[in-house]
């Protein structure tokens, strides 16, 4: 068996997944879309070795918890059923951003495990089948797995529940500054979050406007129009927060920083600076702008005091392989 390694990217959703159908499965109650990140990744090495008697993960940077541990273990179980093995595996793994911030680490984590974690294992799957074990893993997963911007189909059973590109990453010159203005872990995982969605009054109004957002969201990219698109995203995000506040218990992932550059987003579109805001399962924000202003609205940010760091992001290609291993 060989040693693999994968790098791959985080994904920001415009239409968003929050509530699952099947927890297990981690089948979601809608279809959602989404563009991957070039500057937010995962890099993940994967041998399995006959000497181990047990698992060796090992996560460079941070202080994980055994909870997350045995995730991982968990998806090398589902890896080694369907290579059919029993070899244990050395996992090293490092992400290039704070974990649990709401920047969609457990998808870039799960996406570079399951790709580093087949090969390694002998297997030779289509993007398909990996995106669909992918989701297994972490549901938003699966998005970090085809190139560019993704739809992930909610599908009707585990093999149909999974993400393919709607558009090559250099369909569209749009960029994602991400603000991260909290680097303290999240007080409610975003697993916990989805279960308790459907306590919302709200939720079963949200899911009925799902699919026709998903479908008004791939038009709008096809025709890069920018102002509709990001006029939609926003409200999405707006939409997906008001369950998340009126769960039973609330949620409440935004700070008073966050809600700062929310209202300062609005003043600048008023004026003129054409930049929209979403926010998943934490305090971080992503703005999303089109390439020519970049510069001008990195620049704004620069005066905002709180922000923790600003990451700029191309939309790129989805989870691969490379030669440098850990
Ligand atoms: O895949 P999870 O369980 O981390 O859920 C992702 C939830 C959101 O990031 C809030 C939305 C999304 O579609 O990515």
């Amino acid at each position: 068996m060989k040693k693999a390694t994968a790098i791959s990217p985080a994904n920001i959703a415009f239409i968003k997944y929050w509530g699952k159908k099947d927890k297990k499965l981690r089948l979601p109650m809608n279809s959602s879309v989404s563009m991957n990140l070039s500057n937010i990744f995962t890099k993940t090495t994967v041998e399995f070795l006959p000497n181990l008697t047990r698992d060796e993960i090992i996560f460079l940077g941070e202080e994980v918890m055994e909870k997350e541990k045995e995730r991982v273990v968990k998806h090398l179980e589902r890896i080694r059923k369907r290579a059919r093995i029993k070899t244990k595996a050395r996992v090293v793994t490092k992400n290039n951003f704070p974990k649990a911030t709401g920047l969609a680490s457990s998808a870039a984590g799960f996406a570079a495990l399951t790709l580093a974690g087949t090969v390694a294992a002998g297997l030779k799957l289509s993007k398909k089948e990996l995106s669909v074990l992918a989701r297994l893993g972490s549901g938003s997963a699966c998005r970090s797995i085809p190139d560019g911007f993704v739809e992930w189909k909610k599908g009707t059973s585990s093999a149909t529940s999974c993400a393919y590109t709607l558009f090559p990453p250099d369909y569209w010159d749009i960029q994602d500054i991400v603000v991260i203005v909290g680097r303290k872990k999240k007080k409610v995982s975003s697993s916990e979050g989805h279960k308790l969605a459907p306590t919302s009054p709200f939720f079963k109004t949200r899911i009925s406007s799902m699919e026709p957002k998903v479908k008004t969201i791939r038009r709008l990219i096809k025709k890069r129009r920018f102002t509709d698109f990001g006029e939609l995203i926003e409200r999405e995000t707006i939409n997906m927060h008001t369950i998340m506040m009126t769960s039973k218990p609330p949620i409440f992932y935004w700070s008073s920083k966050t809600l700062e550059i929310m209202k300062a987003i609005w003043e600048w579109r008023q004026k003129g600076m054409e930049v929209y805001f979403t926010i998943d399962a934490g305090p971080n924000l992503h703005l999303i702008c089109q390439r020519k202003d970049e510069k001008r609205i990195m620049l704004r940010l620069k005066k905002i005091t709180g922000i923790r760091k600003i990451v700029s992001n191309k939309p790129s290609n989805g989870a691969h392989l490379v030669d440098i291993h850990f």
